[in-house]
């Protein structure tokens, strides 16, 4: 059995999924303690040099939530952040880390139970894709 604890780093914007995450907090719904949390005001702020860098960093999955569809406090933030993330998915597949490794949710500031439920399901498909190849090279490399 697989003793690997995937690191997950989790954008969410200030004003919905932030907002979920404390709630399924405060609900004390149950998601792993490998995902960290980064507040950032929209999902549209999310450039993709900031998720370039937390595969560099160590992260082995990224995952990016803000507010659902015509819900984003900056209208338009979360329609940037779909385009972003797709052009992102692909920039990963080619160099090698695969799309699958960066995902985007919408999760409101009333889904706690929603917000722990990706947070567990997306750490669960990163653990079966094993270690991030940035990882991998890296422990070669030494
Ligand atoms: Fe939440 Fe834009 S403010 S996605």
């Amino acid at each position: 059995m697989s003793t690997f604890e995937p690191k997950i780093v989790a954008f969410c914007c200030n004003w919905c999924s932030y907002a979920g995450a404390d709630l399924a907090g405060v609900s004390r719904y149950q998601y792993p303690a490998s995902v960290r949390i980064l507040r950032v005001m929209c999902s549209g702020r999310v450039d993709p040099v900031f998720i370039f860098d937390a595969f560099k960093h160590g992260a082995d999955g990224v995952i990016v939530t803000g507010c659902h569809p015509g819900e984003c406090h900056y209208v338009t933030g979360n329609q940037n952040a779909e385009r972003r993330i797709e052009d992102t998915m692909k920039a990963l597949d080619y160099l090698g880390l695969g799309a699958a490794r960066l995902r985007l949710e919408w999760i409101s500031a009333s889904e706690g139970q929603r917000f722990a439920d990706v947070m567990q399901e997306f750490t669960k498909e990163i653990k079966d894709l094993g270690p991030s190849p940035l990882k991998k090279r890296k422990t070669e490399a030494e």
